[in-house]
């Protein structure tokens, strides 16, 4: 699930099971942390199995279990510093609920000096984010149908000047329209601009409203799908422009071990073959001859598998990659001199290892186990 699906299905959970994170979850969350405090300045922190905060005060609001937590902190100094929490915690807190955890935003229901201890010098504690094992479980429907009961504000409150605006704007706005805020006051406006600009306003001031404003403006941002966010109150967003490419995780077996096909770009990284989409063409065909592009190799391209991966190239572009599956059918195996430094058949493991984005290696990933189910 990428992070705009989990928009559709995340709602707050407040009732925990005790079951521990696994290692591997905390391994994967612990990376987001870092690339998390690296990007923004922020000391987020992940702290797990410490159920004090939320244990000894019992008055306290309808959390129930809770034992993991990120602490949203940061320097004192920063002036955006709340709103940077609110921003950068909601992708923390909808890439832990990607991972199939419960997660809730706590501002006030928690014992606040208990998390202080974690601070340094000169950081200041915003607030706090609740993760693990929800005590009840939904399936995506039940989800999405809790989800959408919610008592949010309509896109008619939530946006102004709409109705001229592209439908990226509405987009972003039906993905604010599902983005948590404190006692669920979302008290902001989005204003489409004449000149093509978004602009996002505080409209009632409250203890949280700089963080629900962060919040707001990362769920906007992946509504509309890219663009950069100016900090502050009336703050300016400008769309990013959308690349498409498209490519496979192609495969074949010798002696009955799977072996991945991976490129090494002229640019040094190890990948999958892909390349841009061009007019007329539809995503699987592009794939295909970008494969035979790239490597010579003729393929059938299996859509039952799709992944998606979207990152931002350069500045103001936003670029999504579409993978498939693919398995050899015929062609002539050599690298396209351009692009292609060199190719080669990996197992699993070499394959892990080789590539160079971690995005791309979530794909191989998901497309190993795929195959394995088939
Ligand atoms: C900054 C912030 C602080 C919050 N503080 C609390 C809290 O102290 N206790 C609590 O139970 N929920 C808290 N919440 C959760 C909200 O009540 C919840 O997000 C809102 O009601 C919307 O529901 P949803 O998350 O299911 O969409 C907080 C949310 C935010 C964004």
């Amino acid at each position: 699930m990428n992070l705009t699906d989990v928009v559709l299905t995340r709602t707050s959970v407040r009732r925990y099971r005790p079951d521990p994170l696994t290692s591997l979850q905390r391994e994967e969350l612990g990376k987001a942390v870092r690339l998390c405090n690296e990007r923004s300045g922020l000391r987020v922190r992940l702290v797990c199995e410490r159920p004090e905060p939320f244990a000894r005060l019992k008055s306290y609001g309808m959390l129930r279990g809770v034992r993991n937590y990120f602490v949203f902190a940061g320097p004192g100094n920063d002036p955006y510093l709340e709103e940077k929490c609110g921003y950068f915690g909601e992708e923390l807190v909808l890439t832990a609920a990607a991972m199939g955890l419960g997660t809730c935003w706590v501002g006030g229901t928690y014992d606040k000096s208990n998390c202080l201890r974690h601070l340094e010098p000169g950081e200041s504690l915003v607030c706090v984010a609740a993760l693990g094992a929800p005590e009840e479980q939904g399936g995506r429907e039940k989800l999405i149908a809790m989800a959408t009961k919610r008592n949010t504000r309509t896109s008619a409150e939530l946006a102004r000047n709409y109705s001229g605006a592209p439908s990226w704007f509405m987009s972003g706005i039906a993905s604010v329209q599902r983005a948590p805020s404190a006692r669920n006051r979302q008290a902001y406006q989005f204003v489409w601009n004449n000149d093509g600009t978004v602009q996002a306003h505080v409209t009632g001031q409250h203890e949280f409203s700089l963080v629900d404003l962060g919040i707001a403006k990362y769920h906007f941002e992946l509504g509309a799908h890219g663009g950069q966010w100016a900090w502050g109150s009336g703050g300016v967003f400008l769309k990013a422009e959308e690349e498409k490419s498209c490519g496979a995780v192609v495969w074949r077996e010798r002696e009955g071990q799977r072996q991945y096909l991976l490129a090494r770009h002229n640019g040094g990284h190890w990948s999958f073959p892909k390349g841009h989409m061009e007019a007329g063409e539809k995503e699987a065909g592009t794939a295909r001859r970008e494969i035979l592009e790239e490597t010579g190799l003729e393929t059938a391209i299996d859509t039952g598998f799709r992944r998606t991966v979207t990152y931002y190239p350069k500045a103001g572009v936003v670029k999504d990659v579409v993978f498939f599956t693919a398995s050899p059918s015929g062609g002539q195996e050599h690298a396209q001199e351009e692009e292609i430094a060199e190719i080669g058949w990996f197992s699993f493991q070499e394959a892990c290892s080789l590539i160079t984005f971690a995005s791309d290696e979530d794909v191989l990933l998901a497309a190993d186990q795929y195959l394995s189910k088939k």
